[in-house]
């Protein structure tokens, strides 16, 4: 197990290990794993073998036995002729189906571990809930919620906001400061550990995930594409659209312009993980899924910081006819990005530190006006 995670790690960040010079000493840590594998494979081979082996040594000692015995007691006279061959004959007999039993006992055995894994994935406890949606509106509200990914450190520590349908909520803070696991709760990825998360007052972990994603279009941080076509990339958004529709959406995310430019236009094949894309190509395919989802409720995780500020103002000027009467909560570094947000919450150590009108926040000279400050700042740098 651990030298495949090894491998496939090895394989997935091999552009990074070279461009860092660490290949040689990345694969001396893998070798080593190999190596500490096979000793142990080695070693349990060894024990499944002496056991059976002697196991199977005794079942021959057995029969060896039950013959010595019987020509003692044939002698005595106190059994036939008959009596001893009818015992050799089922001692005989025994023996095959015995000795195949012992070998499938030691196939058991090397399986134990095998089975112990697949029993962790089957007996993982699952996300349940109510299939109905008794949401009204589609207002998300954030009370008091504390949540950790499970190692101890509290990443939200008693947050509290309310994203309302019709306006644009932004999230901004410090890189790790927990705006991803903000959306990653909202849309139910993780549960938080204590608090109430509610969607048009209907209380999130109380819903089935899938039919509370119905409610949500999500643009990720890191987007995932399939090996497959674009058209196909962009239309599981919504499984069912046709054609236009796909290219429609398509249009408005901007992917038109290199679109154009590849030799099978929307039907071309982009390699794994649409490799043979750019990263801001590859966020212009993952936006026009949210806008062929076209539900009441948008997460854009940093989903336009792949791009020129140019693509940027076309899609923010698409977005603005999407969304509409939605709820939308948008994460961004730029400032650029969310100074025409209706409410800006800060998220500073894990808890709320301001939130209110972009104009507001900068009156107050607080967080949020230094990070403006800051980016005019660096925006002004030349190298
Ligand atoms: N899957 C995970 N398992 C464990 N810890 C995680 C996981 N995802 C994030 N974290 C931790 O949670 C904290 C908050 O991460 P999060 O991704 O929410 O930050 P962020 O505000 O989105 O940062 P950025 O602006 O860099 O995207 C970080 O300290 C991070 O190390
Ligand atoms: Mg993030």
């Amino acid at each position: 197990m651990e030298v495949a995670d090894g491998i496939q790690e090895c394989i997935e960040t091999l552009r990074d290990l070279k461009s860092c010079n660490a290949e040689h000493s990345y694969l001396k840590g893998l070798f080593k794993k190999i190596d500490k594998v096979e000793r142990r494979a080695i070693i349990s081979e060894v024990g499944t073998a002496v056991f059976v082996v002697s196991a199977s040594f005794i079942l021959k000692i057995g029969i060896g036995t039950v013959a010595l015995t019987g020509s003692i007691l044939l002698t005595c006279g106190e059994i036939d002729i008959l009596m001893f061959f009818m015992y050799l004959i089922i001692v005989s007999r025994l023996y095959d189906p015995l000795q195949s039993a012992l070998q499938n006992l030691a196939a058991v055995i090397s399986l134990r571990t095998n089975v112990e894994r697949m029993d962790e994935i089957l007996f993982h406890p699952l996300q349940e809930g109510s299939q109905q949606l008794t949401n009204n509106g589609y207002d998300i509200s954030f009370e008091n919620v504390h949540f950790s990914y499970g190692n101890g450190e509290e990443v939200l520590s008693g947050v509290s906001f309310t994203a309302k349908q019709g306006e644009v909520t932004a999230l901004v803070g410090p890189s790790g400061g927990g705006k991803t696991t903000i959306s990653r709760l909202a849309a139910r990825f993780w549960d938080p550990d204590a608090g109430r998360i509610t969607i048009g007052g209907m209380d999130v972990v109380k819903t089935d995930p899938e039919k509370l994603l119905s409610l949500y279009s999500i643009v990720f941080q890191d987007v995932t594409l399939f090996d497959n076509t674009i058209m196909e990339n962009i239309r599981i958004g919504r499984r069912n659209a046709s054609d236009e529709e796909v290219i429609e959406a398509g249009k408005m995310a901007q992917c038109l312009p290199f679109v154009e430019k590849l030799a099978d236009g929307w039907y071309t094949m982009i390699g794994e993980n649409g490799c043979e894309l750019s990263g801001g190509e590859r966020q212009r395919i993952s936006i026009a899924r949210a806008f062929l989802k076209n539900s009441p409720v948008i997460l854009l995780d940093e989903a336009t910081a792949s791009l020129d500020a140019e693509n940027e103002t076309a899609i923010q000027r698409a977005l603005s006819s999407l969304i509409k009467d939605k709820t939308v909560l948008i994460i961004a570094h730029r400032m650029r990005t969310v100074e025409n947000a209706d409410k800006i919450v800060v998220l500073s150590g894990g808890h709320v530190a301001e939130e209110g009108r972009p104009d507001e926040l900068m009156e107050r000279r607080g967080i949020f006006s230094h990070m403006v400050a800051l980016q005019k700042e660096s925006s002004e740098w030349r190298i």
